[in-house]
């Protein structure tokens, strides 16, 4: 089965083509990246508007010369996300599924970003499933591609939210996570005294697979406030806020791993790319760690042809021209923000 997938909850705008979700066929993405960074984040107007200059270019290169009457099923992401640019990918799909007689499948962004390490690799159930980008940062135990229980996430900001703020602080420039990665990776970076006394977040029992990222942040202003930043402590800094950050993202998930006594991790979303994540987790002998190939990692339509194509196996009946009127964003109501362990 050819689903066409497409991505515009944020600052991408892309297209794929994925066989029975998993043989990605073609991918075309734009990244607004260039754009929003002379306002050092991205800015929502500024995103729809781009998501609607783009979205033809992007659907025909991602198209190719492949016949559009060959495509089974139309895909998009249907939130969460940025209004107006959601708007731009639902109708598109929406408008090819009715032109084309063929199902239009909405396609929730986390579950796409969890999806996406599945599109490369065999991954058994069941396993942690750890979603970490600009917007969120959310752990599940997922039993299956339908059973899946959430478990905490950010009761705050996001991790990678955190990152550009702090990038944003220093003048490093958007997106700050690859920026601060980058920088933290130099061999001449250590960890400085100055932060030593900064203890993780929620040490609470009831916060065992939760996250707060703003804490830390404002923690850290506190200190670069009194430290005289410049051109020689920059790496360290960047070293010493990359590891606190990803430690407290560490100590949450290995509780799920262990309270769940399960093996296996799955790490998706932007913030999965970071290098001091991947290698604190190659150490973990015993857990089985899988995650996206770099590109895959941030938004791009691959990973929502592909959820798409799950959703649409479970219940094909479900995606009729008449469901395509009634679909609203998506919001999963079983993610609660801040839900505490009683
Ligand atoms: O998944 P994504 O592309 O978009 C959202 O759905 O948010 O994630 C973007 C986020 C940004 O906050 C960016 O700074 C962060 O992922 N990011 C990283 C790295 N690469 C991207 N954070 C830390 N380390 C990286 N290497
Ligand atoms: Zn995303």
């Amino acid at each position: 089965m050819l689903i066409l997938g497409i991505e515009t909850s944020c600052d991408e705008t892309s297209v794929s083509i994925v066989e029975d979700g998993k043989k990605v066929v073609s991918l075309s993405t734009f990244s607004q990246i260039e754009i929003h960074k002379v306002f050092n984040g991205v800015v929502p107007e500024v995103a729809s508007r781009n998501h609607l200059l783009k979205i033809i270019e992007v659907l025909e290169s991602g198209i190719g010369n492949y016949p559009l009457d060959k495509i089974d099923a139309f895909a998009a992401t249907n939130g969460p996300g940025l209004l107006g640019s959601l708007l731009v990918g639902t109708n598109v799909a929406k408008t090819l599924s009715i032109f084309f007689n063929k199902p239009y499948i909405p396609v929730n962004h986390i579950m796409a970003h969890m999806y996406s390490p599945h599109l490369e690799n065999e991954i058994v159930f069941p396993y942690i499933g750890l979603v970490v980008s600009g917007g969120h940062t959310v752990l599940f135990l997922v039993k299956s591609f339908y059973d899946i229980e959430f478990l905490g996430s950010t009761i705050d900001d996001a991790i990678g939210e955190a990152f550009d703020k702090i990038s944003k602080y220093l003048d490093l420039g958007y997106p700050g996570g690859p920026i601060i990665d980058k920088l933290a990776q130099d061999k001449e970076a250590i960890f400085l005294d100055e932060f030593e006394d900064i203890s993780l977040p929620l040490p609470d029992k009831k916060d065992r697979y939760n996250f707060s990222y703003s804490g830390l942040k404002t923690a850290m202003v506190y200190r670069l406030k009194k430290l005289k930043v410049n051109e020689k402590n920059i790496k360290s800094i960047a070293k010493t806020f990359q590891e606190l950050a990803i430690k407290h993202l560490l100590d949450k998930t290995l509780n799920a791993l262990k309270d769940f006594n399960i093996s296996r991790l799955v790490i998706s979303g932007g913030v999965s790319a970071n290098s001091f994540l991947r290698k604190e987790l190659s150490k973990l002998k015993e857990i089985e760690v899988f995650s996206a190939s770099l590109p895959l990692c941030s938004d791009n339509a691959a990973m929502v042809a592909g959820r798409a194509y799950i959703d649409y196996i479970k219940n094909p009946d479900f995606f009729t021209k008449e469901s395509l009127k009634s679909q609203a964003f998506s919001r999963l109501s079983f993610i609660q923000k801040g839900k505490r362990i009683v």
